[in-house]
């Protein structure tokens, strides 16, 4: 018998079929949106790297909260840009911080999205480590969990509804989560970074929130592109710690690395789709080298197919259009 008794076309004959036996879904609401505060009035400055993504006052970020809210998508990850920076990172913690006021405005407008904080010292200190410097410029792990653990209470007391470290300190989802508790905070979900890589991807977001680090790398806190074991190593200790979500960080050339986090850990799983794959995608399609919107559903669906539940990502807002 020369040809296949076995036929996976049948299944691929029309477009309600193929529907009927589909494996993964997108829909809006598995996005996370991720925007960039900052203090003013009416204010609006275009990132250079990430067209369609601005620095916005907290005028316009509740604004664009509530355009958020309309397209179905349940979530809004804030990072703040503060007015100066200093040495320890103080506007991360301060309850005046860009991220407390954007989130208390964003709550009182929009008080069904999920307002989730990105829980970082390098954008707040002069010389853009994500933690304190010891005399030989080196990170201070066990100083900076002191500092991260008070700015999370803040978050927190300021109304966000999930607190993310994104830091990659050790041991710091264990100290975030007994600073909360006792605050009496013990209802604030920790999604930690658990696997963020030391990646090339990050360019176009450094430059949105001033963080490049003024020497050196931060390779000495992120993780080996190369290792993978050590990513499930990583996760293991952040759900031993006390994380109620796990996430692999960027996601597009760590999609083996969800996939084995999902199985290994079972816990919910967000992937971070980063400012750099999101550059390359709006360059490429400027460039008529690339159909935007076909990209972006399959990129998104192979996220999401590779095991992550949450999908944050800039291209939120288009995906969830396309979506509708
Ligand atoms: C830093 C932080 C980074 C991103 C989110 N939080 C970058 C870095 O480590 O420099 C990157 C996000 C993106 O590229 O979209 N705490």
């Amino acid at each position: 018998m020369a040809f296949p008794q076995t036929r996976l076309r049948r299944l691929r004959a029309t477009r309600t079929l193929r529907g009927l036996v589909r494996e993964t879904h997108l829909e809006s609401a598995d996005f996370v949106y991720p925007m960039f505060v900052a203090h003013g009035l009416d204010r609006r400055e275009p990132i250079e790297a990430m067209p369609g993504v601005d620095r916005l006052s907290i005028d316009h970020a509740v604004a664009e909260a509530k355009e958020v809210a309309e397209l179905g998508i349940p979530a809004v990850l804030l990072f703040g840009i503060p007015a100066a920076k200093d040495e320890e990172g103080s506007g991360a913690w301060d309850d005046e911080g860009i991220v407390q006021l954007a989130t208390r405005a964003i709550k009182e407008a929009v008080p069904q999205t999920l307002v989730i904080t990105d829980l970082c010292l390098c954008e707040y200190t002069s010389h853009g480590h994500c933690g304190v410097l010891r005399p030989d410029g080196s990170v201070d792990n066990d100083q900076t969990l002191e500092l991260l653990s008070r700015t999370a209470v803040a978050q927190a007391h300021a109304g966000a509804d999930i607190v993310a470290p994104s830091d990659m300190m050790d041991g710091r989802v264990g100290a975030i989560r007994q600073a909360l508790d006792e605050e009496g905070l013990s209802d604030t979900p920790i999604l930690a970074y658990s696997a963020k890589f030391a990646s090339a991807f990050y360019g176009p977001f450094r430059e949105a929130a001033d963080s490049t680090p003024a020497f050196g790398d931060r390779r000495g806190y992120q993780m080996d592109p190369a290792n993978g074991n050590e990513a499930e190593r990583e996760a293991r200790l952040d759900v031993e710690e006390g994380a109620d979500i796990v996430m692999v960080k960027p996601a597009l050339p760590y999609l083996d690395v969800i996939r084995r986090i999902k199985d290994q850990t079972g816990m919910p799983l967000a992937a971070y789709n980063v400012s750099g794959e999101y550059a390359m995608v709006k360059a490429a399609a400027a460039a008529g080298y690339l159909d935007e919107r076909a990209t972006v559903l399959e990129t998104l669906t192979s996220i999401r197919r590779a095991g992550a539940d949450i999908v944050i990502t800039y291209h939120a807002k288009d995906a969830a259009r396309w979506l509708q």
